[in-house]
Formats: C-alpha cells, structure tokens, sequence
C-alpha cells in the first residue's frame, strides 16, 4: 500500500521544507538566474543609460499595421484567428517564410516549416531532439547567453570552434566520441557581431558532415546587414553540395523578433520534412501551437511591408553602429580593443587582462549609471572575464555616446588602479 512506503523517505530536515531545491530534477540543476535576466529590470530605471538587453528598438514596429492586422483578423475570421491552429503552423505564414527562404537562396516549401515561438523555442526543441546528458556539443566561444542556457540542461561536453570555424583545442579534444549537435549564429552573432566568411562556414560543414551531427544555423540577426557583401547561408551551402533540403544536415532557426517584433513570438525552423515531421510531434508536446492570430496578422503585416520596415531599421540602426563606433573611438582608452560589426545589434569590446567586467558592472551601475552585459557568462568554458557586450539598436546617439564617455571614464579608472596595485605587489 502507498502510505506503507512513507516512513522509508529520509525525515526532512528544516531547512528543506522550506527550500525548493531538493525537490527539482538533476536537469534543472543548472538552471540559475542569468545576468540577462537580472539585467532586464535595469532598464526600468531611466537614468542608467542601457547597452544591457538586446532588444529592438520599439519605436520601429509596424504599430499602424499590426492594429490594422489584428482587428481584420478579427473581423474578417474571428473563428479561424481565436481558435487552435495546426502545430506546424499557419500555412500562409509557412508559405510566406518558404518563400523568404527561398530568397535566401534556400529551396524549400511550406513542408520545410515549423513556426515556432522564437527562434528560442526552435533551439530548445532540438536540443530535446538530439541532445542526450553530456553529448558532445560544438559551439563558437563566446556564444548566444540564452542557447548556451538550453544546453547546459544537457551537462554537453563542450567543444568549441573560432570566428574561422577552426575546431579549438579543448578539454573534449582527443575523445572519441563524435560530436551530436553544432550549434553556430553566423551573421553578426551574439554577442560579438561578428560574421563568418565562406569559407568558414564550409568547415563547419565539413564538420558536421565527418561527425555526422545536425548543424543549428541561427539566423535571428541575418536580415540586419548595414554594410558588406551578403553571405550565403550555411543551409544554402549544404544544399548545394549536397542536392537537396532533404539530405541537408544543416537546420536553419529565424525570427521575426529583430526583424518586426519580439512581442508576438514568432520564429520557425526550417529543416528536411522529415525532421519537421518529428520537431511537429514536439510542438504539439510543448504549446500545441503557436497563438494562431499573431501568426496570421505576423502573415498580413509581414506579406505588405517586411523589406520596407528591415530597411527602415538598417537605416536606423547602421546609423547607432556609427555612432557608437565614434564614441568608442573618441573615448576609449587604447588598451580597449573592438571590432566594427557589419550588422546586428552589438559591439564586443575587450579589456585588458586582469579588468573583470562582471565587478565593472556592479561600478557601472552604482557609479556611472551605466549598463552593459559582461561577457563571461558568452563563454560555455567559463573564461571572457575582461569581455562585455554593448548593445546599440535601442539607446539614442545622444545617449550612447554619453554612455560611452562614462564606460571610457571608469574603465580608464578602472586599468590606473589595477596598474598601481600590479606594481605595488612587484
Ligand atoms: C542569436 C539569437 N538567437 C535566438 C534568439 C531568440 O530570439 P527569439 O525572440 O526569436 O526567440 C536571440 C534573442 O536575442 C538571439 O540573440
């Protein structure tokens, strides 16, 4: 009988009865709190000028057309639009985002498209597919904070790749095991707005192709290019070499969140049919589907003027890149080093060894009124401490280039004290 197995459990001691944490399964064990997350509440308080969250900026949403969406949804179909839809989708969405896949140089059809809620839900639906505990899983070091946060559910066995797509040494080096998932944001990455070459991209098809793994493209930035050639999408590649998206190892991850709006959750994967087949099964699992009237006003809004609003946001934001390129220029101590991104949203600077960002920020803060995202926790090794990650998209010239100057101020503070303790303790 049931209540017979009861005295066998361990007496709980007083502090457990009143914690949660004995009660939560081994996976959850590395769910912690994020410095994202913590961060977000900082943008509440308008005197702290914030390079923190990557968000877009709101006053570029299609607010006229996405009114106009909702209430022609409801007029025109309320019983389609407030009902469940079908866990792959809204078709004409599905139709809609196979077409801009196709413009991506992607052959595909709806049949390739799963919608998703973000392009967060696409990565944590494959990994529940294809990670088991302590797989080995390659990444670019630093990495996306919040697939980083997915992955450590499954304890991976951390391998990384460069800017180059050069496999790195590591402490998974030298294992056996072939790897079981690749994960890669090639086009203005977060957080180091970086984008990878060609051939970059080849090797880590290469990669994936000796280590017969899946290979997680992410492009949640890719529609936000300000200056450069367009690169081809490691899907488009794959598909070349290898014939068809049905025989493609590669796995492509979009947003709509950078592009429109963040508001509406709307993201998809597009992938071989039979996998879509299978990530289907885990949608129905998970939420059923995604809000069926946000996918069809995303459908309306999206279908009249996607280009023109992506232009719109490009022209604003290329103009912050310069801005806050310019302010780094003029305010940045030498010893600061960062790359001009070709996109995106974000600037990655390096500090010098021995200056760690994480207590600057607690400075910054406190002190300057000025928010950023340190950099360690980009690093699925633990290491970055002296990296932080400024945000442009969402803070005024005016503003960020006042940020800057105070960044600059404590960071200069900041290296003349470690240089007086450095030659104090020689
Ligand atoms: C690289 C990257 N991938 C995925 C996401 C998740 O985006 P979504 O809002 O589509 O879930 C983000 C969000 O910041 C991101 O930066």
């Amino acid at each position: 009988m049931w209540i017979e197995t009861m005295p066998m459990q361990q007496p709980l001691t007083h502090l457990q009865r009143h914690t949660w944490e004995h009660r939560f399964a081994n996976r959850a064990k590395n769910m912690n709190a994020s410095e994202i997350r913590d961060l977000f509440a900082l943008l509440d308080n308008s005197e702290i000028i914030s390079f923190a969250g990557g968000f877009p900026d709101a006053n570029l949403f299609a607010l006229p057309q996405f009114r106009d969406g909702y209430q022609k949804s409801l007029q025109d179909s309320p019983a389609i639009s407030l009902q469940y839809c079908a866990s792959e989708g809204y078709l004409p969405l599905r139709r809609w985002i196979a077409d801009f896949m196709r413009r991506q140089g992607v052959v595909c059809s709806s049949d390739n498209i799963l919608i998703t809620s973000g392009a967060q839900q696409a990565i944590e639906f494959l990994s529940r597919l294809f990670l088991e505990m302590g797989d080995p899983l390659a990444v670019s070091k630093p990495s996306y904070l919040g697939a980083l946060q997915i992955f450590d559910a499954y304890e991976p066995d951390y391998r990384f790749f460069d800017g180059d797509g050069v496999s790195m040494a590591s402490p998974g080096a030298g294992k056996a095991q072939p790897l079981k998932l690749i994960y890669a944001n090639p086009d203005f990455s977060n957080p180091t707005g970086e984008t990878m070459d060609v051939t970059a991209r080849r090797r880590l098809i290469a990669l994936a192709r000796a280590n017969d793994a899946p290979l997680i493209e992410d492009g949640a930035y890719s529609s936000l290019r300000y200056e450069g050639d367009p690169q081809p999408t490691i899907m488009q590649l794959d598909i070349a070499d290898s014939g068809s998206i049905e025989t493609s190892l590669v796995v492509y991850c979009g947003s709509f969140s950078k592009t429109m709006t963040p508001g509406m959750r709307i993201g998809w994967i597009c992938a071989a049919s039979q996998l879509i087949n299978k990530l289907t099964l885990l949608k129905q699992s998970s939420d059923l589907n995604s809000s069926t009237i946000n996918q069809m006003v995303m459908h309306r809004v999206a279908d009249e003027m996607f280009d023109a609003s992506v232009n719109t946001s490009r022209e604003v934001y290329r103009q912050r890149r310069d801005n806050l390129i310019r302010a780094l220029e003029d305010y940045m101590p030498r010893n600061v080093t960062w790359r001009k991104p070709e996109g995106g949203m974000f600037v990655w600077l390096t500090l010098p060894e021995g200056i760690d960002a994480k207590t600057l920020l607690a400075k910054a803060i406190t002190g300057e009124r000025v928010a950023f995202v340190p950099g360690r926790p980009f690093h699925a090794d633990g290491s970055g401490g002296n990296t932080l990650r400024l945000c442009f998209s969402s803070c005024a010239p005016e503003l960020a280039r006042e940020g800057v100057l105070r960044l600059a101020r404590l960071i200069a503070a900041e290296t003349a004290e470690s240089d007086a303790m450095a030659q104090a303790s020689t």
